[in-house]
C-alpha cells in the first residue's frame, strides 16, 4: 500500500510523520518542487520510525511523479499558506494554479488514486483538483469538517471541563469562517449538548472555533499543521481500513441539501471507495439559511477564480 503526500511543507511533514508512525502503510512518498527538502525530512521521520517501531518506508523525491506510481491515496497539501491578515479566500488564485498542475500530473500515474486537499481556500481547492482529475467525485475529498470539529471540541471541553473524547459533533458548510454549526446535532457521551450548555453560549465557542485557524496564523506567522495533518491521517485510515466513519468532509454535491456543482462540508461516509455516502441532514430554516450563505460564498470564489 503507497500513499503519495504532495508538499513537505509544515502539514504535508507532519502528516507524513504521523502516518508513518501508525504503521499501517508499506511506502509513504514525500514529493516537493523544493530540492533536497523532502528527502531531509523523509530521512528524518525514517530515522524516528526505529524507535516508534514501525516499518514503514518514507521516501522523499523531488518533482518526480513517477515515483508516486500507483499510489492508493494522493495527499495534496501543496501552496502558499496564509499569513498575518490574510484570510484563506487571498491564497485562491496562486493555489489555483499550483493544485491544477499537481492533479493533472498525479493523476498520470495513479489512474485509481482517491485525492485528499488539504491546500486552501479548501473547498474551492477541492474543486478544481476534482475538475482537473475528471474522475468520479467520490475520489475527491477535502479536508475541512474534522478539522474544524477537532478544534470546536477542543474549546468545548475547555468550557465545560470534560474531556474532549467523549464529545460529538457536525459541522456543515465552507471550512473555517462560514462553516455551520449544528448545535442540533452535538452531543456528549449520548447526552444532548443542550443539558451542557445553552445555545448562546455554544454560539461563543463556535466564534472562537471559527477563528481558531487565525488566531494560530497570528501566532506562528503561519498556519496550523498538527491538527490538519491528524484530521488527513483520520480520513487516509478510514479510507485504507474500509471503515465506513462518518466524518464533515468538503464532498462535491449534485443535488444533496438542494445544492450543485460545489464542494461543501457535509457528513459523509467514508470507506474504500472515498465518499461512499452523502448523508442528508434534515436541517431546520435557520441551518438552512447558514448553509445557503456558506454555499453562496464558495460560489462566489469560483466564478472569481473562473
Ligand atoms: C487551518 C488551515 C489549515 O484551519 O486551514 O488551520
Amino acid at each position: 500500500m503507497k500513499i503519495t503526500i504532495i508538499g513537505a511543507g509544515n502539514v504535508g511533514s507532519s502528516c507524513a510523520s504521523l502516518l508513518a508512525q501508525k504503521d499501517i502503510v508499506q511506502k509513504i512518498i514525500l514529493l516537493d518542487v523544493k530540492e533536497k527538502f523532502s528527502e531531509g525530512k523523509s530521512l528524518d521521520i525514517s530515522q524516528m520510525l526505529p524507535i516508534i517501531g514501525s516499518n514503514t518506508k518514507v521516501i522523499g523525491i523531488t518533482n518526480d511523479y513517477s515515483k508516486s506510481k500507483n499510489s492508493e491515496i494522493i495527499v495534496i497539501t501543496c501552496g502558499i499558506p496564509r499569513k498575518p491578515g490574510m484570510n484563506r479566500d487571498d491564497l485562491v488564485q496562486i493555489n489555483a494554479n499550483i493544485i491544477r498542475s499537481v492533479t493533472k500530473k498525479s493523476i498520470i500515474f495513479s489512474p485509481k488514486a482517491k485525492f485528499i486537499i488539504v491546500s486552501n481556500p479548501l473547498d474551492i481547492m477541492a474543486y478544481v483538483s476534482y475538475i482537473t482529475a475528471d474522475i468520479d467525485s467520490s475520489r475527491v475529498i477535502g479536508m475541512s469538517g474534522i478539522l474544524d470539529s477537532t478544534r470546536y471540541r477542543y474549546f468545548l471541553s475547555k468550557k465545560l471541563k470534560l474531556s474532549p473524547n467523549d464529545i460529538q459533533s457536525l459541522l456543515l458548510g465552507g471550512h473555517g469562517d462560514t462553516m455551520v454549526p449544528l448545535y442540533r446535532y452535538t452531543s456528549i457521551s449520548g447526552i444532548p449538548i443542550q443539558e451542557f450548555i445553552s445555545e448562546e453560549d455554544n454560539n461563543i465557542i463556535i466564534e472562537k472555533t471559527k477563528k481558531g485557524g487565525e488566531e494560530i496564523v497570528n501566532l506562528l506567522g503561519t498556519s496550523a499543521w498538527m491538527a490538519p495533518s491528524a484530521s488527513v491521517v483520520k480520513m487516509i485510515e478510514s479510507i485504507l481500513k474500509d471503515s465506513k466513519r462518518i466524518f464533515s468532509c468538503s464532498a462535491f454535491l449534485k443535488g444533496e441539501y438542494n445544492l450543485k456543482n460545489i464542494y461543501l462540508g457535509v457528513p459523509v461516509i467514508l470507506g474504500k471507495n472515498g465518499v461512499e455516502k452523502i448523508i442528508e441532514l434534515q436541517l431546520n430554516k435557520k441551518e438552512k439559511n447558514l448553509l445557503i450563505q456558506s454555499a453562496n460564498h464558495i460560489e462566489k470564489m469560483i466564478k472569481k477564480f473562473k
